[in-house]
């Protein structure tokens, strides 16, 4: 397919998703469809990639160039959307020459395979190169376009679901939206269409009747899961059900242990290491890459987040833009949020939330704090409750904690300050100036303990008590 162009559509709406966004960017397993036929296109090795555009042309554009192999694509406006064959109009003069196949694919058909393009490929040459399309059965065939056969089983047209006949509705086998079409047949078939339809389009399906009348229109089959299109929500619901079993087989296969596979939800653009085990309800998303034999445990929420092998990452975690060094611990309940990274065999407990600050390794932070927007060095002991007063209601302040400090529980550290080398801050401190290397700080109210007063203050509170009761 490297002598091929291809020409993805993606102007259109999406009317049927009832979304402010446009359809093509709506994404599936954490990539939006259009990524889709665009990867297609680049694996095929296609010497020509160009993308119609219309409708939230902007946001489209700037979605495809960011996508891998979307730099050099070519964008064509097709300002008013007036159909698939308008579009494909408006593609022409991005295509490279004037002659060759040129390769159609819709933007909101996502699971298309290589091996389905092969035989759409071979169809193409069986029509002597003129046109061929993929056609398939799905469950149900409304709102598809039904292919038109004469009494020879010979394909005379594509006849769209709102133009059928009630006859033409019950054929079974409709159109996917994915041709290839010779380029120079092209041109002269799109100046040929008219409007003269129910919606009032110009329809790409129309070039078959064209080929067909010559007998050069090819078509070929392919299974219903793999060129099933994205209309509504429910589609994509479908469509990414069906992409994340096979990628969560793909994951099994690749030596990760899932322990409730159907629960589990791992974005295509995640990696994961072997020996890795996924609790169920866990969510890996984004960028985030999970090295060799971490153990993610159920309902652990992960964003694009690096975890260091052998990490354990426990129940109900959330863990974004952070990273975790190897053999730390983790949660249950954790929150780590952007900058937040945590050196080896570091250890963060239960509601314990941590940004923008990292750890050293070895470094424990158990249980209830804030750690933000600080340098933590290794060894360092931070006890339950533990506050890193960042905010002072305008701007953030630093707070740094040299290496084999212990901050008792319940201290708060009002930043900028610096806890220097093996110090120890006393529980229930508030730290407001610098702690030098190997001081200890106390910094709270003095304890004062009144022999034998509390029988006297219980016995004060009950009579009043009594005498309120009574009044
Ligand atoms: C189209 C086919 C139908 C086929 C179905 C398969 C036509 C007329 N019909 O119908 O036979 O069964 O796909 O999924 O082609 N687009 C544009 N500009 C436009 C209109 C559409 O770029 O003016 C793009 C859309 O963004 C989309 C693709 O073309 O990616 C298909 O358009 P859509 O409106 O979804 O066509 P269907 O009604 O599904
Ligand atoms: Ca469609």
């Amino acid at each position: 397919m490297k002598d091929a162009a291809v020409v993805i559509l993606a102007a259109g709406q999406g009317k049927r998703m009832r979304s402010a966004a446009p359809k093509v960017l709506h994404r599936v397993a954490g990539r939006p469809l259009v990524a889709f036929p665009l990867s297609l296109a680049r694996s095929l090795g296609a010497r020509r990639v160009v993308v119609v555009v219309g409708h939230g042309r902007e946001a489209v554009e700037a979605a495809v160039k960011a996508l891998p192999g979307g730099a050099d694509v070519r964008f064509a406006l097709q300002a008013e959307q007036r159909g698939t064959g308008h579009a494909v109009m408006a593609a022409l003069p991005a295509l490279a020459g004037p002659k060759g196949p040129v390769l159609i694919l819709s933007g909101d058909v996502p699971l298309l395979g290589r091996a389905s393009v092969a035989a759409l490929h071979r169809a193409y040459a069986r029509s002597g190169g003129k046109l061929a399309f993929i056609e398939f059965e799905p469950a149900d065939p409304s709102g598809y376009g039904r292919v038109i056969r004469d009494a020879d089983g010979a394909v005379v047209a594509i006849r769209e679901d709102r133009d059928c006949t009630r006859a033409e509705k019950r054929i079974a086998l409709v159109n996917s939206g994915i041709y290839i079409v010779d380029a120079e047949f092209l041109r002269r078939g799109v100046k040929k269409l008219k409007a003269d339809n129910v919606q009032g389009e110009l329809y790409l399906t129309d070039l078959v009747a064209l080929a067909a009348k010559r007998g050069r229109a090819a078509v070929v089959g392919a299974p219903p899961d793999e060129v099933c299109g994205v209309n509504d929500r429910v589609d994509l619901a479908r469509v990414e059900a069906i992409l994340l079993a096979g990628w969560t087989f793909e994951l099994l296969r690749g030596g990760v242990t899932i322990r409730r596979p159907g629960t589990v939800q791992v974005d295509l653009t995640v990696r994961v290491g072997k020996d890795v085990e996924l609790g169920a309800h866990v969510e890996l998303r984004g960028a985030t890459e999970i090295a060799d034999g971490c153990r993610v445990e159920t309902g652990a929420v992960i964003v694009d987040s690096k975890i260091a092998a052998g990490a354990v990452i426990k129940a109900y975690s959330v863990i974004e833009g952070a990273s975790v060094g190897p053999g730390a611990v983790v949660g249950p309940f954790a929150r780590l949020r952007p900058g937040a990274s945590l050196g080896e065999n570091v250890h963060v407990g239960n509601f314990v939330e941590v940004k923008n600050t990292r750890l050293g390794a070895g470094s424990k932070a158990n249980h209830l704090a804030y750690l933000g927007d600080g340098d933590i060095g290794a060894g360092v002991n931070v006890g339950a409750g533990t506050i890193f007063c960042n905010y002072d209601g305008f701007e953030k302040h630093r707070t740094v904690v040299e290496d084999d400090v212990f901050i008792g529980s319940d201290s708060q550290l009002v930043a900028p300050v610096r806890v220097g080398k093996g110090a120890y801050v006393a529980s229930g401190s508030t730290i407001t100036k610098d702690v030098p290397p190997g001081a200890i700080a106390i910094a709270r109210g003095r304890q004062e303990n009144k022999e034998r007063a509390a029988p006297v203050l219980r016995r004060a509170l009950l009579a009043r008590k009594k005498r309120e009761g009574k009044g």
